[in-house]
C-alpha cells in the first residue's frame, strides 16, 4: 500500500514510518525538517514541505497515495499556532482534488473531555484551551468532507513500548491517568487502514 505520512519527524510520526516500512507498505514522508529523519529503506521516500506554505508541495505528495496519514502536531507546546485548523483545509483539498479518500487523523482525547476522568479533565480544560479549540475546527471541515477519514483520539502519549494490549473504540472506559504507547497507537492507524468500518468514525485508544 501506498502512505503518505504528515508529521513524520514527530515522536509519534517515527513510529508509524518504522511499523509501516515493517508492514511492507510504501512510504513517502512529508517532512518540514528531513534531516530529522534519519530512516534509510529502499520503500522510504522524503519529500520536504511546510504543511501551511501551500497546497502545492503537499499535492504533489498526495498524488498517487492510497493514503494519508496525519501525526502533525506542536509537540508539548501547549500554543496551537491554528496548526490544525490551517492544515486540515489544505490536506481534505489536495486529497480530494487528487482523488485519494483515505485519511486517517491522529487528534486527541481533549476533544471528548466528558471521557476523561475528573482530574485530569480539570488540568486539560485549564491548560490546553487554544489546542482544543484549534482541532476541533479542523474537525469540522474533516468532518464536512467526502473523505474516509477515521479521527484518532488516543490518551496522553508515552514512547513506551507496543503492547498490542490496547483499548480502542467510539467508547472506552478510562480512570485514573490513562496513558497509551505511540507505538501501540501507530499499530491501530496501520491495521484500521483498510477497514471500511471505521471510516466516518472516531476511535479512542488507552492502554
Ligand atoms: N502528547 C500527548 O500526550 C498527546 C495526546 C493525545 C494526542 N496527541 C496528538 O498526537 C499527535 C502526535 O504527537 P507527538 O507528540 O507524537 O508529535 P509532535 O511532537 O507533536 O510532532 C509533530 C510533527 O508535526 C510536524 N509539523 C508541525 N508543524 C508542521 C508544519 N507546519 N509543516 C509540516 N510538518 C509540521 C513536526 O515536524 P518538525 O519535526 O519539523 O517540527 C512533527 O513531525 C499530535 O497531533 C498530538 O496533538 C498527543
Amino acid at each position: 500500500v501506498k502512505l503518505l505520512i504528515l508529521g513524520p519527524t514527530g515522536p509519534l510520526g517515527r513510529q508509524i514510518v518504522a511499523q509501516a516500512l515493517d508492514r511492507g507498505h510504501e512510504v513517502t514522508a512529508f517532512a518540514r525538517s528531513p534531516q530529522k529523519l534519519d530512516v534509510n529503506h529502499e520503500h522510504l521516500r522524503v519529500l520536504q514541505g511546510d504543511i501551511l506554505d501551500d497546497g502545492g508541495t503537499l499535492e504533489a505528495a498526495v498524488r498517487g497515495q492510497d493514503a494519508v496519514i496525519s501525526a502533525l502536531g506542536v509537540g508539548e507546546s501547549f500554543r496551537s499556532r491554528g496548526l490544525i485548523s490551517r492544515s486540515v483545509p489544505v490536506i481534505v483539498q489536495a486529497m480530494e482534488r487528487q482523488r485519494v479518500q483515505r485519511l486517517v487523523f491522529t487528534s486527541g482525547i481533549i476533544l471528548k473531555l466528558d471521557a476523561v476522568p475528573l482530574i485530569p479533565r480539570l488540568l486539560m480544560r485549564l491548560l490546553m484551551r487554544d489546542l482544543m479549540r484549534d482541532k476541533r475546527a479542523g474537525e469540522d471541515v474533516l468532518r464536512a468532507s467526502r473523505l474516509d477519514w477515521t479521527l484518532l483520539y488516543p490518551v496522553r502519549l508515552t514512547n513506551g513500548p507496543g503492547t498490542g494490549r490496547y483499548r480502542w473504540g467510539e467508547d472506552v472506559a478510562l480512570r485514573g491517568f490513562p496513558t497509551v504507547s505511540r507505538a501501540d497507537v501507530a499499530d491501530l492507524i496501520l491495521a484500521r487502514l483498510a477497514d471500511a468500518s471505521s471510516f466516518g468514525k472516531t476511535l479512542v485508544i488507552s492502554s
